[in-house]
């Protein structure tokens, strides 16, 4: 495999209640990756419309991960933040993909089967494709490094494939296009750190999520402090005191998750937390959780608030993303179509 210029590609779906899981799992990596990558953050909303949406709610989710990821500390003038519709070259990669996948390969999506749930005949091909899309969307700008949670590692590794297959299958005419022994780089996720599954604060064998129907079981970026602190007061524990080792936490999914969030907002390990608390009661704990998540997060919820109320600026900023981000899909794409043996 030839060396591939380092670069950071991820994606947030505009499909409302941005909550901590994506924060943790996600935003605040995309914030870290700055300082030593050129990075491109997408709000994909291309994939959103796989499940069906209200096109006014689509319209302000949009504006609001664009508002999130600013409000964060990504900086859309040194890197790109974008919508993925204003780049045309994201559904033409992913046909070209669909074209590389096997249905095999995309029938073992678990994300799929959830999501589709047990009326498989009644979902959309795009929700069935969407892992070609989302491979199309890293792939266009030949990313090498995709910070995600836990939950898109088998998409990311699908990504891999598609890109070595296309690689293999037109070995001959990259190489005869001048593009050497690989076209597309195998992009590598980064899961890493205490938070890359964030679990519902009303069950913590269920992941953090979006559509869950108890908005108490996450708390939104949009929330106040007291939405936060009633939401962590009345998040679920055991009777038990906190342990003073991370091993005591195995069996305890509830206190695993509120000591993983913690130590995730807080730049520490489980074991630190634990050192500080271990041995006392989940209300000491909870208290120094509402502090500490109150102190995070509401200066991004207001700062979100503040960016969400000029429309017409996050517009200005997402379009000026686009243009650049189109610069780059540009080029790959000519050089996939000569590649594939397309007339143009
Ligand atoms: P989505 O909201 O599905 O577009 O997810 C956006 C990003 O947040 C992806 O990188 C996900 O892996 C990540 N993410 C979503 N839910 C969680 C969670 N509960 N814990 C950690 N990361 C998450
Ligand atoms: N599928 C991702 C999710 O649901 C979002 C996404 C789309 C993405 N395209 C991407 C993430 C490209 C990383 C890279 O969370």
């Amino acid at each position: 495999m030839p060396d591939f210029q380092p670069r950071v590609f991820s994606g947030v779906q505009p499909t409302g209640n941005l909550h901590l899981g994506n924060y943790l799992g996600a935003i605040t990596k995309f914030v870290e990756l700055q300082r030593t990558h050129d990075c491109i953050y997408c709000v994909v909303d291309l994939h959103a419309i796989t499940v069906a949406q209200d096109p006014r709610e689509l319209r302000a989710s949009i504006r609001e991960v664009a508002a999130a990821f600013i409000a964060a500390g990504v900086d859309p003038t040194q890197h790109i933040v974008f919508n993925q519709s204003q780049v045309a070259e994201h559904a033409e990669l992913a046909w070209v993909f669909n074209c590389v996948a096997r249905m095999g390969w995309l029938s073992r999506m678990t994300q799929f089967k959830e999501k589709a749930g047990k009326d498989r005949e009644n979902a959309s091909v795009g929700l069935f494709a969407y892992p070609c899309l989302m491979a199309a969307d890293i792939l266009l700008y030949r990313a090498t490094h995709v910070p995600v949670g836990e939950d898109q590692k088998q998409h990311l590794e699908l990504a891999r494939d598609v890109a070595q297959k296309f690689n293999l299958d037109f070995a001959e005419s990259i190489a005869a296009n001048g593009h050497g022994e690989a076209f597309f780089p195998l992009p590598e996720p980064l899961i890493q750190g205490v938070a890359t599954r964030v679990m519902s604060l009303r069950d913590g064998t269920k992941k953090m999520s979006k559509s869950d129907p108890s908005d108490n079981s996450r708390i939104n970026l949009s929330d106040d402090a007291d939405t936060i602190a009633q939401k962590v007061r009345k998040a679920k524990t055991d009777p038990d005191a906190l342990p003073s080792e991370v091993e005591g936490l195995g069996k305890r999914p509830e206190a695993d998750n509120l000591v993983g969030i913690f130590a995730a907002l807080n730049g520490q390990s489980k074991a630190d937390v634990l050192k500080a608390f271990g041995g006392g009661n989940f209300s000491t704990f909870k208290s120094a959780l509402v502090d500490l998540s109150v102190a995070k997060l509401v200066p991004i919820g207001t700062e979100m608030k503040r960016l969400t109320a000029d429309p017409s600026h996050i517009d200005g900023v997402l379009a000026n993303g686009a243009a650049r981000a189109r610069e780059i899909a540009r080029v790959t794409m000519a050089a996939v179509k000569d590649i594939v043996g397309f007339v143009s």
